[in-house]
């Protein structure tokens, strides 16, 4: 198949997106929702993803399993995931090429829950509430592990466990509507790692829990990745999360990643403007790498653009406080390696 290969050797890379574009064709025009993604993701490593509400974060994430369905559709780009067998087989990992394979095919619906799981947002939209929770978790158990009922459902009870659910065995024979809250979140959770998967992509996933509900499962999420290994890669647009939780991050801005470096950095040294306006907003900032911090993305002057239009130059220039006329908004601008391991797209920082 064209879209596989074999590495040469065992890789710390799980996923690398590569000029990823992911448009919407509606009538009204093309929404560019991803517009030149570039990313990689490390096994064992959390990759943070902040921006604002629009910029393409779930977008990419849902590109990555194939769950765009049109007028939505992947136009350019890779996603190459690097496949380790789970069953010990070898550990040498084959690349596949998830922009390229069918979005219903085989080779996705391996992956899919199995090797790469996401958590969204919403627990009630992931969970059906006519099944009980039990019965939903072995499902995805008993479809990529061939394993009997029995043994599926001492996993799922296992599984509840290891979420810190109090009382697993009753939860397992229980409807998502009887948990609270925060439980039925750690049941989704429960239910994307049933299968030990390798990347865990989580989009928002404590945006409508209460602080302390939030507090608990980021603490739960970090304890199991622990245990698992598996890479993260962690959606949000809250920058005391993105502290708390990641050690890499990448800042989104209309569809594009506009910096990216790794946690410390991002926070001291900030290159783009669009990173420091984020950052000056939060005013206990440099705690926030060391105590929870609940701090949301204040509001930066000035308006995201019309969605349908494509901005010539750099995409934040309307918005920008240091924007250099007749440079920012007509020069396309690259991605600049302005530290090492610290990438901007900003026109400061090339000889334009
Ligand atoms: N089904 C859809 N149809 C049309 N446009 C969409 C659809 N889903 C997302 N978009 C657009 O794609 C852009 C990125 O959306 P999204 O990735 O959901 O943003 P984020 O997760 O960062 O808040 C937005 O402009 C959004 O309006
Ligand atoms: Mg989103």
């Amino acid at each position: 198949m064209p879209e596989q290969h074999t590495t040469p050797q065992n890789s710390s890379v799980l996923v690398e997106i590569k000029d990823l574009r992911t448009y919407f064709f509606l009538a009204e025009g093309v929404v560019r929702a991803v517009d030149g993604v570039n990313l990689t993701v490390n096994r064992g490593v959390t990759m943070g993803i902040v921006g604002e509400s629009g910029c393409g974060k779930s977008i990419t994430a849902y590109s990555i399993l194939r769950l765009v369905s049109p007028p939505g559709k992947i136009v350019g780009g890779d996603i190459f995931f690097y496949k380790v067998p789970k069953d010990g087989s070898s550990s040498q990992a084959e690349v596949i090429n998830l922009a390229k394979v069918d979005p219903n095919g085989e080779t996705i619906r391996n992956i899919r829950g199995n090797y790469i799981s996401i958590v969204f947002q919403e627990p009630m939209t992931a969970m059906s509430p006519v099944r009980t929770v039990g019965q939903q978790i072995m499902e995805a158990i008993i479809l990529h592990q061939k394993v009997d009922k029995k043994t599926a459902r001492e996993m799922t009870i296992d599984i509840l466990a290891r979420v810190r659910m109090s009382n697993p065995e009753r939860v397992v024979d229980e409807y998502p509507f009887q948990l609270s809250g925060g439980m039925r979140q750690r049941a989704v959770i429960a239910m994307a790692l049933s299968c030990r998967p390798q990347l865990l992509i989580a989009d928002e996933p404590t945006t409508a829990l209460d602080v302390t509900t939030e507090a608990q499962i980021l603490k739960l999420m970090r304890e199991l990745q622990e245990e698992l290994g598996m890479g993260i890669m962690y959606i949000t647009h809250n920058l005391g999360v993105i502290a708390e939780m990641a050690q890499e991050v990448a800042v989104m801005y209309l569809g594009r990643v506009v910096e990216k470096t790794d946690v410390k950095e991002l926070f001291f040294h900030p290159l783009h403007p669009y990173t420091q306006a984020l950052l000056t907003s939060i005013p206990q900032l440099r705690d926030a790498l060391t105590r929870q911090e609940k701090s949301r993305l204040n509001v930066i002057k000035g308006m995201v653009p019309d969605p349908y239009a494509r901005l010539k130059g750099c995409p934040f220039h309307p918005r920008c406080p240091v924007m250099i006329s007749g440079v920012c908004d007509e020069v396309e601008v690259p991605e600049i390696e302005a530290a090492p391991g610290h990438m901007v797209r900003c026109h400061l920082y090339t000889s334009h």
